[in-house]
């Protein structure tokens, strides 16, 4: 299925509902080795059958992405997740307390693990997680087998929250499109390896850093600890094709202005994040908003957004969106 599936000159993938016919389609396509598109309630996900090894690469095929990074593996249970990666006490409690949901725990690869080393990049470590939509839990179900699904988008371009744009990026490279309707939090998970001794913040997502903290302690960063890296974490990433600028408190001529909360006086915002200035609303909206500015704008400025909460993750993908080196994404 997969060998010839990346030419951009075949068919768009179809959409469909996330009525059992359909998740049932979906799960033969990944058994088959193919690509289907999967909801999530951070960012949809380009899902393969994570232990088939020309599936896996076939992924990146269709991303464009020019190295081979760690992806996500999704699972529906704990018990699956326990199956392919050690768990010492804390990850537990990190599972148990956010499972299903947008925390991806990095943990020890178990021997007997079935997972390509294509999708851990050949790392003795591996990235789980048990998303929180029912239809994609249900085709996991079906299919038995950890998917991996990294965002839906191609190499570098801004994360799809919808099917739709999903369908603008990928369409022609994939084989199937789930539609569960928008996604709720808009933002990739936080990612976490939660060591032997203290916790390392990966990268910064869905969940804000002082919930995970309430059961870790302080998170290090990566750059503080031996080793653990977030491979593609350092590149330009979620990038729109328009120039950002962060932290404005006006707009210059020429320029789309991307408010947070109250905009500064005189300024009339293009878009608003969130009117009422909520982290959570401004997050959800992140991607769909500036994709719309993209349409029309070759330069976005972007009010400075607190770097609280959930603000840490909108201002860590917007700087990414800011660098202009072509490097891998993710
Ligand atoms: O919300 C999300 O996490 C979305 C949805 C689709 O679930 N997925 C996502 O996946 O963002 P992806 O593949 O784009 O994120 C992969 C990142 C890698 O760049 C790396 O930073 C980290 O996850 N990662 C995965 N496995 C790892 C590992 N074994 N060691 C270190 N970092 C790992
Ligand atoms: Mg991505």
């Amino acid at each position: 299925m997969n060998s010839d599936s990346h030419n951009a000159s075949r068919a768009p993938a179809r959409i469909v509902g996330t009525d059992a016919s359909s998740l049932d389609e979906a799960a033969r396509i990944l058994l088959a080795g193919g690509l289907v598109a999967v909801p999530t309630e951070t960012v949809y996900g380009v899902a393969a059958d994570a232990t088939n090894g020309a599936a896996v690469a076939s992924i990146f095929t269709a991303k464009g992405r020019p190295s081979f990074n760690p992806l996500i593996c999704h699972v529906a249970s704990l018990a699956m997740a326990e199956s392919l990666a050690h768990f010492s006490p804390l990850a537990r409690r990190l599972a148990e307390r956010f499972w299903p949901g947008p925390l991806t725990l990095v943990l020890p690869r178990r021997a007997d693990c079935p997972v390509h080393d294509l999708a851990t990049a050949g790392l003795p470590s591996i990235g789980l997680r048990i998303p929180q939509h029912i239809a994609t839990l249900e085709i996991i179900s079906r299919v038995g087998r950890p998917l991996a699904a990294p965002s839906a988008n191609p190499s570098e371009q801004l994360s799809p929250t919808t099917a739709a744009h999903v369908a603008s990026g990928l369409g022609a490279r994939i084989d199937l499109i789930v539609d569960g309707g928008a996604a709720i939090a808009g933002v990739e998970s936080t990612i976490i390896a939660p060591g032997e001794t203290r916790a390392v913040m990966l990268r910064p997502g869905a969940i804000a850093r002082a919930d995970v903290e309430l059961l870790t302690g302080p998170l290090r960063s990566p750059e503080a600890s031996e080793g653990i890296l977030a491979p593609g974490m350092m590149k330009r990433h979620y990038a729109p094709r328009a120039r950002l600028r962060m932290d404005a408190s006006q707009a210059e001529s020429g320029e789309a202005f991307l408010a947070f909360g109250a905009p500064p006086p005189g300024v009339l915002p293009s878009l608003n994040l969130s009117i009422r200035g909520d982290l959570a609303e401004a997050a959800s909206n992140l991607f769909a908003m500036l994709r719309a500015l993209d349409e029309s704008h070759a330069m976005i400025a972007v009010q400075t957004i607190p770097d609280a909460g959930l603000g840490e993750a909108i201002n860590d993908r917007l700087r990414r969106g800011t660098l202009l080196s072509r490097e891998s994404g993710v």
